[in-house]
């Protein structure tokens, strides 16, 4: 790999030990890529707590945070003094909510490790957003900016929607961009590999939120990792559509970028958006497709009885929380079932000063942020069935948790936590 006089002294112990071995680190990862230089990022997204019992006994083991970070953002073997952040760096989606930690099963010692990480993450300049949507709550890259960045359906939503070019990145090589300011230039940074591979001709237009996480399940599983181009689409969706169908396509498939002509700003034009090249497949987007999807995400789902609903899959927007109250107006959740709803901290900080909060919870509801239950691998404790809006969730968390699960919209959702029993279906 070709680097600058900069990155050279870098890699030399110029600018310390940790930042040299987060520059060795990424001559190693994009070695392996086979990446030819590296690019300058200023925009990092990764993750840097601890707060799982495996990492708070090896912080105690091995010298505290410097060293989880050394391990598990460096892949130092020795641990290192972490500085600040060269780039503007904030925190994705957490493994708890510290607010809710009772209700998630957690006890005062795993808080401690929560709050000992952030202020660890914070003393370094990182941004506490905590959530796997950071568009929603500022970080908003121009077009073409070159990123660094986990969590599959914030990258997704950066390269297309934003137009921003990032690979789906990792810990430990978000944990190195972050000291040193570059990234390996390779996949999706390079403008010929972001042009469109197959076109999807939309028959049966996706109408809700509910609705785009299917048709993006759907595309997902067809197109895999390759970049599908949507034509035939008539209003142009919205925040939440955009987020679910990303989601969901990042779900069943590994796809990091797609266009959707006249929509997303790399396709303004089909031809644009194909690079002037002619599609491997194409693909058609009608009622039997559309039938399939709903029948493969509600695989697991069997009892119609639930005893959870989790809803902000990916995090809510707080319009999607004002859906919410709007739906439970007058309204309260059934005893035998539990109502999780998740939202990035700084949405739900304003949804208490609005009254959002206020209404969810006097409806028996609990409003949480920072982590999800499939990253904080917690449910309500009995969960036998439980109901998700969430294409993502309803494919993982009956997965990870042993649980049957039942998708649909989020009427769909909150009837079934009122009555206890999800009555949704394809309409
Ligand atoms: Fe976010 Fe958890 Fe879904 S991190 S995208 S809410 S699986």
């Amino acid at each position: 790999m070709r680097l600058t006089d900069a990155e050279r002294a870098m890699l030399e112990g110029a600018e310390g030990p940790a930042v040299a071995r987060a520059m060795d680190l990424l001559v190693r990862y994009g070695e392996a890529l086979g990446a030819e230089r590296l690019v300058e990022t200023n925009n990092v997204c990764g993750t840097i707590g601890a707060t799982t019992p495996f990492m708070r006994d090896f912080a105690a083991r091995h010298g505290g945070l410097d060293a989880v970070f050394s391990e598990f953002n460096l892949d130092s073997p020795e641990v290192v003094k972490v500085p600040r952040a060269r780039t503007f760096t904030c925190h994705l989606q957490q493994g708890m909510d510290p607010d809710h930690a009772a209700a998630m099963g957690l006890g005062t010692e795993m808080v401690q490790l929560f709050r000992r990480g952030e202020a660890f993450a914070a003393a370094l300049g990182v941004e506490l957003a905590n959530t796997c949507t950071p568009y929603q709550v500022g970080n908003l890259p121009r077009r073409g900016e070159h990123c660094a960045w986990m969590e599959s359906s914030a990258v997704v939503f950066c390269n297309s929607v934003l137009g921003a070019r990032t690979n789906t990145e990792g810990r430990e090589s978000t944990g190195a961009a972050m000291l040193t300011g570059r990234i390996p230039y390779w996949g999706l940074h390079i403008p010929e590999n972001r042009r469109g591979t197959h076109l999807v001709e939309v028959e049966a237009e996706p109408a809700d939120v509910a609705d785009w996480g299917l048709f993006g399940y759907y595309v997902g599983e067809v197109v895999q990792d390759r970049i599908p181009v949507i034509v035939g689409v008539g209003a142009p969706p919205d925040l939440a559509r955009l987020k679910h169908f990303g989601a969901a396509a990042s779900t069943s498939g590994g796809i990091e970028l797609y266009h959707i002509v006249g929509v997303t700003p790399e396709a303004p034009t089909r031809e644009a958006a194909f690079g002037g090249a002619r599609p491997a497949a194409t693909l058609r987007y009608g009622r039997a497709e559309r039938r399939l999807a709903y029948e493969r995400v509600n695989a697991t789902a069997r009892r119609r009885e639930i005893q959870f609903v989790m809803l902000g899959c990916p995090h809510y927007s707080l319009e999607q929380l004002r859906e919410v109250c709007r739906l439970l107006a007058g309204r309260r959740v059934h005893p035998d079932v539990e109502l999780w709803i998740f939202a990035p901290r700084a949405i739900r900080a304003l949804a208490v000063r609005e009254g959002i909060a206020k209404i969810i919870e006097d409806a028996g509801g609990r409003l949480m942020s920072d982590t999800c239950s499939a990253m904080s691998r917690a449910i309500p404790p009995g969960t036998r069935a439980a109901a998700f809006d969430s294409v993502k969730q309803a494919h993982y968390l009956p997965a990870i948790m042993g649980i049957e699960g039942w998708f649909g919209t989020t009427a769909d959702c909150i009837e079934a936590a009122v009555r206890g029993r999800f009555e949704g279906d394809l309409r």
